[in-house]
């Protein structure tokens, strides 16, 4: 949603920032943020996700709407990502 909500298809963000990206599912994110080149400064909250939970979401978005990403996200990737 402009200016809300950015996009996750073909997002450059979460297809160049594998780590920033799972933070903002496991933590929340908050503060500027640039997506296809639109600026977001509106806050995702954290959805009390697991390790598990936080990488199949990662590996469904990061293949999904375009998205092609052939590196999986593991839960022990996840459980080593601090805030
Ligand atoms: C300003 C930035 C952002 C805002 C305001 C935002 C807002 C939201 C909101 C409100 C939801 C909950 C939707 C619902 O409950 O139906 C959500 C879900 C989600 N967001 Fe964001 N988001 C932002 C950035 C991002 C980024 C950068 C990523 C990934 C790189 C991301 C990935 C996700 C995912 C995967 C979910 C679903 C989580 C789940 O399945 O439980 N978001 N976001």
């Amino acid at each position: 949603m402009p200016e809300s909500f950015p996009p996750l298809a073909n997002s450059d963000y979460l297809m160049n920032n594998r780590i920033k990206s799972i933070k903002a599912i496991k933590y929340g994110l908050s503060g500027e943020i640039k997506v296809n080149g639109e600026i977001y400064n509106t806050t995702m909250a954290a959805f009390g996700l697991t390790d598990a939970e936080v990488a199949d979401v990662m590996n469904y978005i990061t293949n999904s709407w375009g998205n092609k990403n052939l590196s999986l996200i593991t839960e022990k990737e996840v459980s080593q990502i601090k805030p």
